[in-house]
C-alpha cells in the first residue's frame, strides 16, 4: 500500500529582506534573490569577486501552518553563502556552501509562523562575483510515514549487443518493488543523445525493512557512456565528440539569483553555436539547469570544488573542507545522478592539491571512492592545470579521464595512457565590435588592448594557453582526446583580468573580457570562429572588423572571415578583392588584406550544396535612430536588443549615446551595454549604448499585452573606435 506523502511545493516566492544595516532598508523581493546585485563598487574590495559588495541580509517570511498532516521541513536548492536560519526565533539550522542543498525541519509549529534566513557572503569567497542571498527555489516539503527519498533511488542503464537496453532501479535503504526485481529490458530503446534527448518517466515503488512501501517518479533517458584511451567519448557506443564549454552560473545584469528565463535564453544561444556540452565551473548548479540540459540535449561535465584544503581564495571552501567534503559530495551524487545529461563528475579545478606531493593523489583518490560508491556509470575527472605533478603524486592516476586545463602539450603524452579531454581551452580577451589597431608603414595592425580595451581580433598568445584556432587543431589532430571546454560561453561579474594589468591595476573594470559573448548576451566575433566549425547544420559567414573608419582612407586592413565554407571571395564596393580556400591555409579563418574606402565590404562563401551565403559591413553614416528588437522571450521575461542606426539602417558601433529606455506595458528589470567598466546600475532606465547596442530586460505584467519599448537619446558621447 503507498503510503508516501513526500510533498514538495514552491514555499518562498516571496520574502522581505530585512535591513541588516543602518543604510538598508526592508524591502519586499521575489525569489530567488541576490542582495549583491546593484550594491555599487568599491575598489577596495575583492577584484576577482567585481569590487562588489555583499551585505548580510536576512529574509523573513510568514506562513501559516499547512492544513496537512505530516513532518514538514524546509528545503533550500541554495543559500550563498553561510545561511543560519530561525523558525519563531529558534535557531533550526545552516550551511555553508550556496551550491548545494539542504534542509532543515519545521518542528512544533504554531498556526502562524515566522522563518528567517540570515545570509552573508564574506569577500574572497570565489574566484568570480557570486552575489548574495537565497539565490535558488525554496520549498516546503511535507513527509507522512516512511518516504522513498528521490536522492535514494538510482536509475542506470545498460545497453546490450543487440541494441536492447536494460534499465536497472536501486533505492538506497529499501526494496525496490517495481519494477519487479528493479530491472526490465526495453528492446527497441529510443536512445538519449544531445540531438535526440528522448526521456522517459518511470514510477518507483519501494519498501523498506518493516513492509511500509512508497513511490515516486524519476524521468530518465537511455543512454551510456564510456571514455577511452584511443577513440574519446564513446556515447551510446559510438564515437561522440565534445564541442564544449565552460559557464558560470551568473546571468549579467540580472545577478547571481537563478533565472529560468535566462538560462533559457544561453542555453539557446548555445544551440545555435553548435555545443554540445556544458560544464558548470566550478561548482554545481541549480536544479533546473540540469533538467534543461536533459530536455534540451546537452552533455554537462559536472563540477563539485575549485577548492579543497589548500586555499584559493581568503573565505573560499577550505575552510569547511575536512569537516564537509565527504557529505557534500555525496549530496552533489545523490542530487544528480539520475540526470542523463551528466556524463562526467569533476571532483575539481584547479586544485592546488594536485601540485603538492604525494597527499593530493591519496585525496582525489579518496573522493574517486566516495563518487563511485554512489555511481559507477560515469567516470570521475578533474580539471588539470600543473600536470606535472599531478601526473607523479599520484592525482591522474586516481582519475579515470583526466581534464587538462590548458597545456596543449600535454595531450601526445598522456597518450595511451589515460582517456584525456580539454577541461577547459582557448583563453582570449576580447571585447564585442572593438577593433583595435597600430598603424605600421600604412598598415593597420591589430593590437591587444588600450587602456581597460580589448581587441575583438583577440591577438595575443598566452604563454600558458594555445590560442582559440590552436586549441581547435590540437583536437582535431588528438583523436583520441573527447574533446574540449572553451573558456567561455558569456562575459561574467568578477575576473576582471585584463591584458597586461595585475589585479590592482583591474578597477574600474568589475567583470570579464573572456566569453565569446559580452556580458549583455551579444557574440563577439570569437562566437563565429566556433560556430564555423561547431554548427553543423547551418551556414556560418562573419566577416571582420567594421567597416566605418574616417580618416584612415588607403589604409590596409586584415579582413577576416569565419566560415564553413571552403572558400570565400571578397568585394570592396562591387570589385572582387580574391578568393580564399582553407585548402591554401592552415588559419580556420579566411584572410584578406584591403585598403579602406568607404562604401560596402561584402563575402561571398560557397557552402558545400552550391548555395551562397553573403555578409556585409557597410560604412555607417550618423546615427539616425535606434532599433529595438526581441531577442529572447521566456518565462515572463523578455530581452530586448537596441541597436544605433544610421539612415539606412546600418549599425553605428562608434555610436555611445547615453539613451533612457522607455517601457509600456511591462518592468523595466535591468539594462546592460556588455561593457565591462560602465558602474551604471543594472536597474537603471538610463544607460549608455557600448559599441552601439544596449540589452533591456522586461517583465510582463500581462499575457495579453507585450512590452512596448522605445529609447530616447539623453546623452552623447563621442567614440573613438581606433586605439593610434
Ligand atoms: C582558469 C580558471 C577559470 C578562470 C580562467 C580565466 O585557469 O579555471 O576559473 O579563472 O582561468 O582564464
Amino acid at each position: 500500500m503507498k503510503t508516501r506523502m513526500t510533498v514538495r511545493i514552491i514555499l518562498l516566492l516571496l520574502a522581505v529582506a530585512v535591513a541588516a544595516t543602518a543604510t538598508m532598508v526592508d524591502a519586499a523581493v521575489t525569489l530567488p534573490h541576490d542582495a549583491a546585485l546593484d550594491q555599487g563598487y568599491d575598489r577596495t574590495l575583492d577584484p576577482d569577486q567585481g569590487f562588489a559588495r555583499a551585505p548580510r541580509t536576512v529574509y523573513r517570511r510568514t506562513f501559516a501552518r499547512p492544513d496537512a498532516e505530516g513532518r514538514f521541513s524546509i528545503r533550500f536548492d541554495g543559500v550563498h553563502l553561510e545561511s543560519s536560519v530561525s523558525l519563531n526565533g529558534r535557531w533550526i539550522g545552516g550551511f555553508h556552501t550556496g551550491y548545494l542543498p539542504f534542509e532543515v525541519p519545521l518542528e512544533a509549529l504554531a498556526p502562524t509562523n515566522t522563518v528567517e534566513v540570515e545570509v552573508s557572503a564574506p569577500q574572497g569567497n570565489a574566484r568570480w562575483y557570486q552575489g548574495c542571498g537565497i539565490l535558488r527555489d525554496v520549498w516546503l516539503v511535507r513527509r507522512n510515514g516512511w518516504t522513498l527519498e528521490p536522492e535514494a533511488v538510482a536509475v542506470t542503464t545498460e545497453l546490450n549487443a543487440d541494441g536492447s537496453a536494460v534499465v536497472r532501479v536501486r533505492a538506497e535503504g529499501a526494496t525496490v518493488v517495481s519494477p519487479a526485481n528493479g530491472e526490465f529490458l526495453v528492446r527497441e530503446p529510443r536512445l538519449w543523445t544531445p540531438e535526440t534527448p528522448f526521456l522517459q518517466e518511470l514510477e518507483v515503488v519501494a519498501k523498506n525493512a518493516a513492509g511500509e512501501s512508497d513511490s515516486l517518479k524519476v524521468r530518465y533517458g537511455i543512454r551510456t557512456v564510456e571514455f577511452t584511451k584511443d577513440r574519446g567519448l564513446l556515447l551510446n557506443g559510438r564515437p561522440y565528440r565534445i564541442k564544449g564549454i565552460c559557464q558560470h552560473e551568473t546571468f549579467g545584469a540580472l545577478g547571481a539569483a537563478f533565472s529560468l528565463a535566462a538560462t533559457k535564453r544561453e542555453l539557446r544561444t548555445l544551440k545555435d553555436l553548435g555545443v554540445n556540452a556544458i560544464r558548470t565551473v566550478h561548482n554545481p548548479f541549480s536544479p533546473r539547469f540540469y533538467e534543461l540540459c536533459d530536455e534540451l540535449g546537452f552533455l554537462v561535465k559536472d563540477e563539485a570544488f575549485d577548492e579543497w584544503r589548500i586555499q584559493h581564495t581568503a573565505n573560499g571552501y577550505h575552510r569547511f573542507f575536512d569537516a564537509c567534503w565527504t557529505n557534500d559530495l555525496q549530496t552533489f551524487v545523490h542530487r544528480d545522478r539520475n540526470h542523463p545529461c551528466v556524463i562526467i563528475w569533476s571532483v575539481g579545478n584547479e586544485i592546488p592539491d594536485h601540485a603538492t606531493g604525494a597527499e593530493g593523489g591519496v585525496l582525489t583518490r579518496a573522493m574517486v571512492d566516495v563518487v563511485r560508491a554512489l555511481d559507477r556509470t560515469r567516470p570521475v575527472a578533474a580539471g588539470i592545470c600543473r600536470p606535472a605533478p599531478a601526473f607523479t603524486n599520484g592525482v591522474m592516476s586516481a582519475l579515470d579521464v583526466v581534464g587538462l586545463n590548458y597545456n596543449a602539450n600535454w595531450f601526445e603524452k598522456l597518450r595511451g595512457w589515460k582517456p584525456v579531454f580539454g577541461s577547459e581551452t582557448a583563453p582570449s580577451l576580447a571585447e564585442r565590435d572593438t577593433y583595435l589597431f597600430e598603424e605600421k608603414n600604412g598598415r593597420m595592425v591589430p593590437v591587444q588592448s588600450v587602456g581597460h580595451r580589448e581587441c575583438a581580433y583577440s591577438p595575443k598568445a598566452f604563454g600558458w594557453a594555445a590560442p582559440a584556432e590552436a586549441a581547435l587543431k590540437v583536437q582535431i589532430d588528438a583523436p583520441w582526446s573527447a574533446g574540449e571546454f572553451v573558456w567561455c560561453t558569456y562575459d561574467y561579474l568578477g575576473e576582471p583580468n585584463h591584458t597586461g594589468r595585475n589585479k590592482t591595476q583591474y578597477w574600474p573594470a568589475r567583470s570579464s573580457y573572456w566569453g565569446l559573448c559580452d556580458l549583455a548576451g551579444f557574440p563577439k566575433d570569437r562566437y563565429y570562429l566556433y560556430r564555423s566549425r561547431w554548427n553543423e547544420t547551418s551556414p556560418t559567414v562573419h566577416l571582420l572588423p567594421d567597416w566605418t573608419h574616417p580618416g584612415l582612407e588607403g589604409k590596409v586592413f586584415p579582413v577576416w572571415c569565419y566560415t564553413n565554407a571552403q572558400e570565400a571571395e571578397l568585394f570592396l564596393n562591387g570589385r572582387s578583392q580574391g578568393v580564399r580556400r582553407f585548402a591554401d591555409t592552415q588559419d580556420l579563418h579566411l584572410n584578406w588584406n584591403v585598403a579602406y574606402e568607404p562604401g560596402i565590404l561584402e563575402v561571398r562563401a560557397k557552402m558545400p550544396d552550391g548555395t551562397t551565403v553573403i555578409d556585409r559591413k557597410v560604412t555607417a553614416g550618423p546615427v539616425a535612430g535606434y532599433v529595438v528588437k526581441k531577442d529572447f522571450e521566456s518565462d515572463g521575461l523578455v530581452f530586448f536588443r537596441i541597436d544605433a542606426v544610421d539612415s539606412a539602417g546600418n549599425r553605428v558601433i562608434g555610436c555611445e549615446d547615453e539613451v533612457r529606455v522607455n517601457v509600456l506595458n511591462g518592468i523595466l528589470m535591468a539594462t546592460d551595454n556588455g561593457d565591462a567598466t560602465d558602474h551604471t546600475r543594472f536597474a537603471s532606465p538610463v544607460r549608455r549604448l557600448f559599441r552601439g547596442s544596449l540589452l533591456a530586460v522586461i517583465r510582463r505584467t500581462s499575457s495579453d499585452s507585450f512590452p512596448q519599448v522605445n529609447v530616447t537619446r539623453t546623452g552623447f558621447r563621442e567614440n573613438r573606435l581606433l586605439s593610434r
